[in-house]
């Protein structure tokens, strides 16, 4: 969390940032290769207070069984927000109170009282509050370090440089 927070305040965004921006993880898949260290070198569910982050052993283990079966799977895709992972909603967030952030980025929110309140506040809705601070939260990141004038380029594909 420490890192997270330190990257985030790097570029002049908070703790905030840091939740909100994570919850864009209620769209999208991942690759087993992505988290498999989590899923193949547990070192036993921790709760927040301990050392590390953590990840529910129940959805862990159905994960190896079903999804990741290896640890060095790089092919397999798995839903970041299960069931759910099409739809912009508040899921993402109660899963991460039932320790199923996929990520350790996921699972790191909610070992900071700061963060973890934001968590539990949002995910009690309306969903309405959660796209306000999004909305929000991606103008303040789409403000951070804005080139103008003749500095920069405008991207004609926006992965990469112009040629
Ligand atoms: C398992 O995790 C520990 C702690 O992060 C790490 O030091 C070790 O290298 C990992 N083991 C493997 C096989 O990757
Ligand atoms: C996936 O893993 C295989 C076997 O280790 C490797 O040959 C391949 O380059 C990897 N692909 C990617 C996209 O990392
Ligand atoms: C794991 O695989 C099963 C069977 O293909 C699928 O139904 C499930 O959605 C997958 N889980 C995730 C988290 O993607």
């Amino acid at each position: 969390f420490t890192d997270l927070l330190a990257s985030f305040r790097a570029k002049g965004l908070g703790v905030a940032d840091l939740v909100w921006h994570s919850g864009a993880h209620t769209i999208g898949i991942s690759h087993c290769n992505s988290f498999s260290e989590r899923l193949y070198n547990f070192t036993g569910r921790s709760v927040p207070g301990d050392a590390g982050p953590s990840l529910d052993a129940e959805y862990a283990a159905n994960l190896r069984r079903t999804n990741c079966t290896t640890r060095t799977d790089n092919t397999t895709v798995v839903e970041m927000d299960p069931g759910s992972f099409l739809t912009f909603d508040l899921s993402y967030y109660h899963g991460l109170l039932k320790y199923q952030g996929l990520f350790q980025s996921d699972a790191a929110l909610i070992t900071d009282e700061a963060a973890r309140a934001d968590v539990e506040s949002v995910a009690k809705g309306p969903p309405e509050v959660f796209f306000q601070v999004f909305a929000r939260s991606m103008m303040r990141m789409g403000m951070i370090e804005v080139k103008t004038g003749g500095d920069g380029e405008i991207r004609r594909h926006c992965a990469v440089v112009n040629n």
